[in-house]
């Protein structure tokens, strides 16, 4: 914070204001404190990698709030958004550069092309690293619950080499969507020095799975 500029604060704080009133209902691992953590691991991460620290916190503040999955639509969701952005006094290439790292860092079923700048590299990178590990564990079983999907249905195929389309409208479970999505993140993360921590998260995710498995057939 001590590298920011007092106007960048002020916007910072009214931004945290909208946050906070946006995502403090939500129940889907999409609440304040997902987002406090992505915004402090992507400050860490610019300081790292030399990245505008203004822009990856507002960008890391504001990255859930256009959710699909917590809108009607992407669109809607944007405008959300954009239409706060209408309040602040921010520079338009600062506020259209947030914006395009909001609506492009979604995994996407792995779709979505790189991103284009380093700030948004870092914001998706701390976005992820959220995915990976043991609280991302957690978050799985909150979301699944949310969604009324079990932990586990050895009857369903296997989900993991799906469209985006597929990957967001069909049925799934908590399990699954560590084969569809979170064991492969780690070789999606931009920095290296997002990638070690990916790394450590992955092993600990691992060993997790394998034991599940191993419980569910009775093995320990
Ligand atoms: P992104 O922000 O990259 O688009 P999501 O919002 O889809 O990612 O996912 C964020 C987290 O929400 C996931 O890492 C996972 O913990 C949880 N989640 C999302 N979709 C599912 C699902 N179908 N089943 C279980 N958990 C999910
Ligand atoms: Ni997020």
């Amino acid at each position: 914070m001590d590298s920011l500029l007092n106007h960048q604060k002020e916007m910072i704080s009214a931004a945290e204001r909208f946050c906070k009133s946006e995502l403090e209902n939500d129940a889907t691992g999409h609440d304040w404190w997902h987002i406090h953590r992505v915004v402090q691991m992507a400050r860490r991460l610019a300081r790292e990698e030399n990245a505008n620290c203004f822009i990856c916190t507002m960008a890391a503040l504001l990255h859930d709030i256009a959710d699909e999955k917590l809108n009607d639509s992407k669109e809607s969701g944007l405008r959300k958004v954009s239409d706060w952005f209408e309040g602040q006094p921010m520079e338009d290439e600062e506020r259209q550069h947030i914006m395009e790292i909001i609506s492009t860092m979604s995994y996407n079923a792995g779709a979505n092309p790189p991103m284009r700048s380093l700030e948004g590299k870092v914001v998706q990178d701390a976005d992820r690293l959220d995915a990976i590990g043991a609280i991302a564990i957690a978050r799985t079983f909150l979301y699944a619950g949310w969604k009324g999907h079990p932990i586990h249905d050895p009857h369903l195929p296997p989900r993991d080499n799906m469209t985006p389309g597929e990957y967001r409208h069909d049925k799934s479970t908590a399990m699954n969507h560590f084969h569809e999505k979170l064991l492969k993140l780690k070789d999606r993360v931009n920095t290296a020095a997002a990638r070690r921590m990916a790394e450590e998260r992955h092993r600990y995710m691992e060993q997790y799975v394998e034991r599940f498995y191993q419980e569910w057939e009775g093995q320990v």
